[in-house]
């Protein structure tokens, strides 16, 4: 079951910040740091690596239980390595994003990562990146926040880091993109994109990644951690 470690949960959708605030608060208090989204990037990779159709929900869940996957820090977050090999450019691409949305939808698969998810609640402590942490995997967690933002807003900031990195997309269909992921990750029978009950939400859409984060501090402080 879950570790014996204090969780932060981190969750919400695409683009409302919830991976720099996670970096930002793991590094200022010393603690580990999943990312969640991440492990279903490199399912959906590895899917794809095999040939197997992302829909079938045995070969993805068969995939997603033998993963044999690291994840090392670096200076500005993890580097994903799946055996042995470093594969994180590959599952930051809009691709990447859209198969992990796919095989995120899997009943199996998500099952599959549970155990693996609650084992790296370890001391000091855990931030936890992701849609379900606070509803699904870690239940008890002291601190549950759910970050959001406008689809506009998301977009634009989306928009912005792919521009940054030579990437050439339009805005329109970044929005239409991120309109069609919330709905597919919203509408899900199995852990859908839904703030835990005894979540705090913070609306980042008029926010600075700083604001977020004095935010994310007081509720963190309020509650000793
Ligand atoms: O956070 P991200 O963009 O890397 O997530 C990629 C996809 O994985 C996204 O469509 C939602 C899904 N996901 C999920 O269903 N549950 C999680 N805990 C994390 C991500």
């Amino acid at each position: 079951m879950t570790g014996t470690a204090p969780v932060i949960c981190i969750d919400g959708p695409s683009g409302a910040g919830k991976g720099t605030l996670s970096q930002h608060l793991a590094t200022e208090l010393g603690w580990h740091l999943l990312d969640s989204g991440a492990l279903y990037r490199v399912v959906g990779f590895a899917g794809r690596l095999a040939s197997v159709s992302l829909e079938d929900s045995d070969a993805v869940a068969g995939i997603a239980r033998s993963l044999d996957v690291d994840f090392r820090p670096t200076s500005d977050g993890v580097s994903v390595w799946l055996a042995g090999e470093d594969v994180t450019v590959h599952l930051r691409t809009e691709e990447g994003g859209r198969d992990a949305s796919t095989v995120a939808a899997l009943p199996a698969v998500r099952e599959a990562l549970l155990l693996r998810q609650q084992e790296l609640a370890r001391p000091p402590g855990l931030i936890a990146d992701g849609r379900d942490m606070g509803t699904v995997v870690f239940p008890q967690a002291p601190l549950k926040i759910f970050l959001t933002a406008s689809a506009e807003a998301r977009a634009e900031r989306r928009f912005h880091q792919l521009q940054g990195m030579g990437e050439s997309v339009s805005l329109a269909r970044l929005l239409a993109d991120i309109e069609q992921r919330d709905a597919r990750d919203q509408s899900r029978i199995v852990s859908p994109l839904v703030p835990a009950e005894d979540a705090i939400v913070i609306d980042s859409t008029a926010l600075s990644a700083d604001e977020v984060l004095q935010a994310a501090r007081d509720l963190a402080a309020a509650r000793d951690l």
